[in-house]
């Protein structure tokens, strides 16, 4: 297959590290201009790249990326929204605070909302653009003790997307959900070493219970690379009749067909 995204603007949230990364790169390799957001600009961050330093809880943040964006190129072809977390702690509904909720909902759901909300407009006067809504197999299949409020808010963002999908299209806007399921990243060793502190046990130990209770078929996690192959098939114009849907990338772990 020949992707190419020669002369397309992609917008990378969350670009820095894990998936984010690996999905700003591979879409770069393939040619688009890539620009990537988070709140701290790593050492090593690639001059291919247009950093734009942004904490996407922050209410403004959206439309100063957006502003950034079009001052700097004009367009925006691709938006794929991956900055997310798990703010929570464990244990349950009693576990979790007003605050926790809030956290949750903030970053996995409405930073998405609104940087799609600022950037729309110029995809529509374009009549052309893609975005990629980053979600989790937790939200079909959320873990009670670990994923309560994260998994709540992934959930929202899968109909919202769903709903954005069903507005846009007439406008040559595709609109897609990509849901991994566990992917070797920061923020799953942060996930899995909270696990081991709270519990007492070795991150070996946590490892394997976060492995068993997701339930991998191939029995490994995924390397950050096998999204960013998916997102980048996506949003490229081999993909040009899907939209509205929710992929997983999960190695089989979802129990249902
Ligand atoms: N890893 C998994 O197993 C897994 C599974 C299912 C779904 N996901 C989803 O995949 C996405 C990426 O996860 P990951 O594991 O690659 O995460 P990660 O390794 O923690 O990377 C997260 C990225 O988002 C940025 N970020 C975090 N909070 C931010 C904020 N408030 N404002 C702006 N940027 C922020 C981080 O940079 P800074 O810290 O510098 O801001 C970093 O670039 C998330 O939406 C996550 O829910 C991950």
């Amino acid at each position: 297959m020949n992707i190419s995204l020669k002369g397309q603007v992609a917008l990378v949230t969350g670009g820095t590290k894990g998936i984010g990364k690996a999905i700003a790169s591979k879409l770069s390799n393939v040619g688009a201009q890539v620009v990537v957001t988070a709140r701290h600009e790593p050492k090593d961050q690639t001059s291919e790249h247009h950093f734009i330093t942004a904490d996407l809880v922050q209410p403004e943040a959206a439309e100063i990326i957006a502003k950034e964006i079009l001052e700097k190129y004009g367009r925006i072809d691709i938006i794929v929204n991956n900055a997310g977390a798990n703010l929570s702690p464990g244990g349950g509904f009693s576990s979790l605070s007003d605050e926790h909720w809030h956290n949750d909902w903030q970053i996995n759901f409405l930073s998405v909302v609104r940087i799609n909300k600022a950037l729309l407009p110029s995809m529509i006067t374009q009549k052309h653009g893609v975005i990629i809504n980053i979600s989790t197999g937790a939200a079909k299949q959320p873990i009670w003790e670990l994923t309560m409020s994260y998994s709540s808010a992934k959930a929202a963002l899968n109909v919202y997307s769903k709903a954005l999908a069903n507005e846009v299209g007439s406008k040559e806007i595709r609109v897609n959900v990509v849901s991994p399921g566990v992917v070797k990243t920061p923020l799953m060793m942060e996930f899995i070493e909270d696990i081991a502190k709270s519990s007492n046990t070795s991150v070996d130990e946590a490892f394997k219970t976060v492995m068993n209770k997701v339930g991998v078929p191939l029995g490994r996690m995924a390397e950050p690379e096998e999204i960013a192959n998916l997102v980048a098939f996506l949003v490229s114009s081999e993909a040009k009749y899907i939209t509205g849907t929710n992929y997983s990338v999960d190695g089989g772990a979802l129990p249902i067909v």
